[in-house]
């Protein structure tokens, strides 16, 4: 084979795999989500993707509160918060002095008898402590920055005393 013959081959190759691999670039999203304005870019050869995963939704559930005048105030809950949280988002008097650091028992709230016996925590020595200080104590009393709600508690029904009293206070 002639060095001739030799080049032709060559450039007859080149001349076939230059055209199918810029071909080949054209379409690839890459190149065009890069280099090729918006407007101009053909939509069904862009891929779309995303990078963020999706936050699952918050679950909530009702529950109820019986305020300080007596009202029966629904409230919508967040599955994980805590009970004083429900109470501040939800607009109901309830203190929460020491911000949930069972430093003062202003968050005392009394549930009913059948609601209590279904709480996922008993009490621990410090929320009792807490709870001897509470105005208005009652065997079924705990403090609402200590109870986490649960799906379960859909439609439950708890009082807020009427009065409150700061346990850091003299
Ligand atoms: Fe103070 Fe609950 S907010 S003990």
């Amino acid at each position: 084979m002639s060095q001739d013959s030799i080049g032709r081959n060559i450039m007859s190759c080149v001349r076939y795999i230059i055209p199918r691999f810029a071909q080949y670039i054209a379409r690839s999203s890459a190149f065009t989500t890069s280099f090729v304005p918006r407007n101009k870019l053909n939509h069904s050869l862009v891929r779309n993707f995303s990078t963020t995963i999706p936050k699952p939704k918050k679950e909530t559930i009702t529950v109820y509160f019986i305020d300080r005048d007596g009202d029966k105030v629904a409230a919508i809950a967040t599955v994980g918060t805590t009970f004083l949280d429900v109470a501040i988002h939800n607009d109901v008097e309830l203190e929460g002095a020491c911000e949930g650091t069972l430093a003062c028992s202003t968050c005392h709230l009394i549930f009913e008898q059948k609601d209590y016996d279904k709480l996922p925590q008993e009490p621990t020595d410090e929320e009792l402590d807490m709870l001897d200080l509470a105005y208005g104590l009652a065997d079924t009393s705990r403090l609402g920055c200590q109870i986490i709600v649960t799906k379960d508690m859909d439609g439950l029904t708890v009082r807020v005393p009427a009065g409150v009293a700061d346990a850091r206070e003299p």
